[in-house]
């Protein structure tokens, strides 16, 4: 094991009927001015807005809303959150939906204390935020496991660049999921795709022999593919959404990372993919990961094979492979990325733009060149 340090700072708040408890428990040590953050409108279509609006009047709060945090949240976004707080003197951030308002609010909250631009602090000068405006995160849609840790996501239009900015970690985090019943077939299985992505891209990064890390990362794979095979019995099976809602917050709440380095090169992809093209997180992903795979197959033969032998009782790290490209074609993801929702036509030269801005990451089993980025992004064309 490698040294580290761990803390837990997020109180989960799990099941039916948990928004109540927690924010009747938690909003009382914070100030009167909450500001609600929210994205392009479900939870005006499901109900959840009217809920958590009454539990805020209840609890006495001044509401300041922000909607219309997109998927793929942008750094102007994020502006636009930072004057809203500053105008109104926000004393909590409540965000309420998915991956994309969760990490959209982190850095609103980190940049609102701070008087320089954090995406310069960070990448320029290399330091990170030591401060924010609490917050909390309401999860409506699970995958990313955004509401556990404090790392944000976010497209900076301007540079063409999507990745990772620190930021703030939500105290609490209410997982209930009955407030995922209304999320589209798609992004249920997109998002459980994501959710084993991050487990098997940590699973993939450096570690010594037997680590319970991989141990864990092993049953937290093994238990979201058996709950999307549940779910392509029946997508309306709570039980199922409620395990892939824990299984995602467990993927990325730092547990399966502690003592090991991580591979994330797929996640590397992906973003600077969806930079260029606005594309679905879990879809994209369901795209590249097979390939690459496939492509680092004899760095990675013996991992491979007892990922095989765990997750999907199949023999050869071969077989796993083929199992998985089932997993993707059942549940109904694209595996072409001509099949992706995308703002901009998909180009072998589109493609080397990707390849050429993607971070490459020196932990996993085998260290890509850009040129071999695009030669796996042009095989999934
Ligand atoms: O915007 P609304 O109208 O709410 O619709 C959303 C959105 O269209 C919809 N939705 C959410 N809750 C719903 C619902 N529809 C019906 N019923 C509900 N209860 O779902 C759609 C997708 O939402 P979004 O938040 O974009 O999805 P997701 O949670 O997959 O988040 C994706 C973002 O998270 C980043 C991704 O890169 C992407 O930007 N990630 C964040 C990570 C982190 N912070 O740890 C890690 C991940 O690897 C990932 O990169
Ligand atoms: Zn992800």
């Amino acid at each position: 094991m490698n040294k580290f340090t761990y803390s837990y700072p997020t109180k989960v708040y799990f099941g039916k009927g948990s928004a109540k408890d927690a924010l009747t428990q938690e909003l009382n040590q914070y100030g009167d001015t909450v500001l609600l953050a929210y994205g392009g409108g479900s939870i005006k279509k499901n109900g959840i807005y009217e809920e958590i609006l009454e539990l805020l009047k209840e609890s006495n709060k001044t509401v300041i809303e922000f909607a219309g945090i997109m998927s793929n949240p942008t750094y102007k976004k994020v502006q636009e959150g930072v004057k809203i707080v500053k105008e109104h003197e926000i004393d909590f951030i409540l965000a309420v939906g998915g991956g994309s308002v969760i990490d959209c609010c982190k850095v609103i909250s980190a940049q609102s204390l701070l008087d320089e631009d954090i995406w310069e602090m960070e990448y320029i000068k290399g330091k990170f935020p030591t401060d924010g405006i609490p917050m909390g995160a309401i999860v409506t849609v699970s995958g990313t496991g955004a509401e556990m840790n404090g790392g944000a996501v976010i497209t900076h239009e301007e540079k063409k660049w999507k990745g990772g900015i620190f930021a703030t970690t939500p105290t609490f985090a209410v997982l209930d999921p009955t407030y995922t019943m209304s999320v589209p077939r798609t992004q249920v299985l997109s998002g459980a795709f994501d959710t084993l992505s991050h487990a098997m891209e940590t699973y993939f990064g450096n570690s010594d022999q037997d680590n319970v890390s991989d141990d864990v990362a092993l049953a937290i794979m093994k238990n979201t593919v058996d709950n999307m095979l549940r779910l392509l019995t029946d997508i309306h099976d709570e039980q199922a959404r409620g395990n892939l809602m824990w299984d995602s917050a467990m993927a990325e709440n730092g547990i399966l990372k502690c003592g090991r380095q991580t591979d994330f090169q797929v996640h590397q992809i992906e973003h600077q993919l969806a930079a260029y093209t606005d594309c679905n997180h879990g879809q994209g992903l369901a795209i590249i990961q097979p390939r690459y795979y496939r492509y680092i197959l004899d760095h990675a033969r013996e991992k491979l094979t007892k990922l095989a032998r765990v997750v999907f009782n199949e023999d050869t790290a071969e077989k796993g492979l083929d199992a998985l490209d089932d997993l993707i074609k059942e549940c109904g993801l694209p595996t072409k990325l001509n099949d992706l929702s995308s703002t901009m036509k998909i180009t072998p030269e589109l493609l080397k733009q990707v390849a050429d801005t993607t971070n490459i990451i020196q932990s996993n089993p085998y260290t890509l060149s850009k040129h071999e980025v695009h030669e796996i992004l042009l095989e999934c064309m």
